[in-house]
């Protein structure tokens, strides 16, 4: 099955060519165009920008990505979306994008949802893997356990209250005048941390929450350490001082080890209550080396095998959507002209 996808949920714009079935899991071409340097100046995703910056770019994109792949749209046997979730106005340019072709072009249509999305490129990278797994999607949206009992039907067994990780990440990153986003700059700079020896010099709260449920919060985490930096810099007598470099490498190494402990505590408690015996690690915040290494050991003690994808199809791209479409349209999960596109899971039918 030759598979365009179009990813348009975020600051991405994205397309991608695929070759999916039985055996072949083959990206043919996937093109990302970013608009991080755009948002930078915001310091945050500015959500009319995005969608104006999507409606410009879609078509080159699109255009890219087939003939990167050297195919036309005859060649092409369906058109997967994403439809949710996400910002309402950047969903909709690629929707309604898709929409278009499907109907110029006489092809079948496949919505997608974005999480599912996310995980869907751990079979890209791993042709042995099938459902059922556990998904452990960490984005700047999403933290969220998945219990993935077929390719298409995804439960939400914990997922965090309030932020995201990755909102956590960016949080941080900009009280401490970091590059915008914050989450990868924040990585280097823990790295250096670990490496000095400043993992324990702040103590901050888990976003494990304390109970039964596999559940977390980062909310909390993220006022605790943005406190520790005002506190720090009313010390030194001004509060937009910069902050010295031991600290600064601290509170990146201190803040990472407790959102990797926290993740993998409530990792081991859905080890026990499912008897995970497979796990993807996925979404922007599966980047994070830190994450990755910590959430790699505690599957090998576990004895789970896990599957993260590489850098290129952890933050937003279109191939992860290809090949999440490759399964939706085997389980004839089809959209007709009237697809619309949604904010939130709530309002999609996300299982
Ligand atoms: O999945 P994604 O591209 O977009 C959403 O679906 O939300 O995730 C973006 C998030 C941002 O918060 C970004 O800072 C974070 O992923 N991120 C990282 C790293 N690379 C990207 N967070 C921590 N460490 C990284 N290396
Ligand atoms: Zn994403």
């Amino acid at each position: 099955m030759r598979i365009l996808a179009i990813e348009s949920s975020c600051d991405e714009t994205a397309a991608a060519v695929l070759e999916m079935d039985d055996g072949v899991r083959a990206v043919r071409s996937s093109v990302v165009a970013s608009q991080v340097d755009i948002h930078a100046l915001y310091g945050g995703v500015v959500p009319e920008i995005a969608s104006r910056a999507h409606i410009e770019s879609i078509n080159s994109v699109v255009t890219s990505a087939l003939s990167e792949a050297s195919v036309t749209m005859a060649d092409i046997d369906v058109i997967g979306v994403t439809y949710a979730p996400g910002l309402i106005g950047s969903l909709l340019v690629g929707v309604s994008f898709a929409k278009g072709l499907a109907l110029a072009h006489n092809k079948p249509l496949v919505p997608v949802n974005h999480i599912k999305g996310h995980a869907a490129a751990a079979y890209l990278v791993n042709p042995e893997l099938h459902a059922p797994f556990c998904a452990l999607i960490v984005s700047g949206g999403h933290t969220s356990l998945y219990d993935v009992r077929t390719p298409t039907s995804f439960y939400e067994i914990g997922g965090t209250r309030d932020d995201a990780a990755g909102e956590a990440f960016d949080k941080v990153g900009r009280v401490m005048g970091l590059p915008y986003p914050g989450g990868a700059a924040m990585d280097k700079l823990a790295a250096q941390g670990f490496a000095n020896g400043r993992g324990e010099m702040f103590s901050f709260p888990s976003p494990a929450v304390p109970d039964d449920t596999l559940d977390y919060s980062f909310s909390g985490l993220k006022t605790a350490v943005i406190n520790q930096i005002h506190t720090i810099r009313q010390k030194l007598g001004d509060e937009h001082a910069p902050l010295p470099e031991d600290v600064r490498e601290g509170i990146a190494a201190s803040f990472t080890r407790v959102v990797v402990d926290g993740v993998c505590q409530k990792l081991r408690r859905a080890a026990e209550q499912y008897g995970i015996r497979e796990l993807v690690l996925a979404g922007g915040v599966a980047a994070n080396s830190h994450l990755r290494a910590g959430v790699s050991k505690t599957a090998e003690e576990l004895g789970i095998r896990l599957t993260v994808p590489p850098l290129s199809l952890c933050g937003d791209n279109a191939a992860m959507i290809g090949a999440q479409a490759y399964f939706e349209a085997l389980a004839g999960n089809f959209a007709d002209s009237s697809l619309n596109a949604y904010a939130s899971d709530e309002n999609a039918a996300f299982v």
